[in-house]
């Protein structure tokens, strides 16, 4: 939740209008959303130009073009040289959902493999698979069951008190214990995780960690999940923060970033794992591969392709990650600095050796700064994301920096 009031009158790039009339720079892209920036004008132009036409057909008894052309696109942009197949939703979560349930379509078996700090959405499949924060099960209790979370590679606060490498990724390693002592492996349908732990706090992993993952999910029959939802379309400085970590997933979910701004999501499979036949015996909706949704997402990813805005993300996140660093090293409050491409993590402590969350300090940063003009989300618990447009201009990623630094000190003043 947003510590501040702000109400979103209208948008262009990187800066939001308020009904005030008051503009900010965003360094929030609606959550990772609008990533070549509000109302794009190939994006609004494909819009009005569909909207004229055909707004939605019924993908899922007849057939669009404008399916086809984007799963075709899909298919062919994202990692793994092998047969795919798609299927559309309307969200992160049904995305998610869509590959529980394909999962178990294919393993035939109940059991699945997750991460504490998940987040993956909060329909029932995809809030079982999440552990980002208890409160978002409160009074929902029994969720699916079969689902296990194990801890992630969090290596500023390793929940095994290792280092990083001398630990040879135990946390990964951990799994294989599971699977001896408490899960049998044999009933276990697939492994789910976040390249880049989103809503825990933008937590990256060393970069073996998810090749790990995938070897143990190949030795041990397991489907291997990716959540892209945060993640993906360039975020990260590629087009899939798989490709950062070097992975084929059996499975992408996929949504936010895909249109920019029109309610989509994805889930593009190996077509051996997508075993599902046709029909409403497998899975389906109404709404997914709405006809103005894809013709938004197809704008929206040749501009990312014309604009090179995956290249500019990673340029860009790599000159940020460097200014914040050094601020680190200035500040007596900001513990830890991570990111890849503009998905950057700041979390706060009250004191660099024990670690304490900050966590009434990193609402009062975020608060400070919209005062003076900034949008910052928080996340986790004690952690703010740098998460603005991937074609945010020099001049206003620099102000909002300038933005992050005086409203820290101001609070860390006191
Ligand atoms: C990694 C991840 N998966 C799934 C979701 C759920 O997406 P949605 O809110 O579109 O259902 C989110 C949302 O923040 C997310 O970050």
């Amino acid at each position: 939740m947003v510590p501040y009031p702000l109400v979103g009158y209208k948008a262009k790039g990187d800066i939001v209008e308020d009904v005030d009339g008051n503009s900010f720079i965003d360094f929030s892209s609606a959550v990772a959303v609008t990533n070549i920036g509000y109302n794009h004008p190939k994006v609004v132009e494909a819009i009005n130009t569909q909207a004229y036409k055909l707004t939605h057909f019924a993908g899922n008894d007849f057939y669009n073009e404008l399916q086809v052309e984007l799963a075709e696109k899909l298919v062919q942009i994202t990692p793994g040289n092998f047969e795919k197949k798609v299927f559309f939703s309307n969200s992160g979560a049904e995305s998610v959902e869509c590959a529980f349930k394909m999962a178990r379509w294919k393993a035939k078996k109940p059991g699945m493999i997750s991460f504490l700090g998940a987040f993956h959405g909060r329909t029932f499949g995809a809030l079982s698979l999440s552990a980002c924060k208890a409160v978002q099960k409160k009074h929902y209790l029994p969720l699916v069951p079969s689902v296990m979370h194990v801890p992630f590679a969090y290596c500023y606060r390793c929940p095994y008190g290792m280092k990083y490498p001398e630990c040879d990724m135990w946390c990964a390693s951990y799994i294989e214990e599971v699977f001896l002592h408490h899960y049998p492996k044999e009933d276990i349908a697939a492994l789910i995780v976040e390249p880049i732990q989103g809503e825990a706090g933008y937590i990256v992993p060393p970069i073996k960690f998810h090749l790990k993952l995938q070897k143990i999910c190949h030795e041990n029959n397991l489907i291997f999940i990716m959540d892209e939802v945060q993640a993906g379309f360039g975020r990260t400085g590629k087009m899939f923060a798989s490709e950062l970590f070097n992975v084929q997933p059996d499975i992408i979910c996929l949504a936010k970033g895909l249109s920019g701004g029109i309610p989509i999501g994805a889930t593009v499979a190996k077509s051996d794992t997508a075993e599902w036949s046709e029909g409403s015996s497998s899975h389906s909706n109404t709404y997914g591969g709405n006809a103005l949704a894809c013709a938004a997402s197809l704008a929206k990813l040749e501009v990312m392709q014309n604009e090179n805005i995956a290249e500019k993300a990673a340029k860009l996140g790599e000159y940020a990650l460097k200014r914040l660093e050094e601020f680190k090293e200035k500040s007596s409050i900001v513990g830890d600095v991570r990111g890849k491409g503009l998905m950057i993590g700041i979390e706060f402590v009250k004191d660099k050796e024990t670690k304490e969350k900050a966590i009434k300090e990193t609402d009062e940063i975020a608060i400070e700064a919209f005062k003076n003009g900034l949008i910052l989300l928080p996340v986790g618990d004690s952690c703010i994301r740098i998460a603005p447009p991937l074609n945010i201009s020099q001049e206003n990623l620099d102000k909002g920096l300038e933005i992050i630094f005086e409203s820290t000190k101001a609070v860390e003043g006191g």
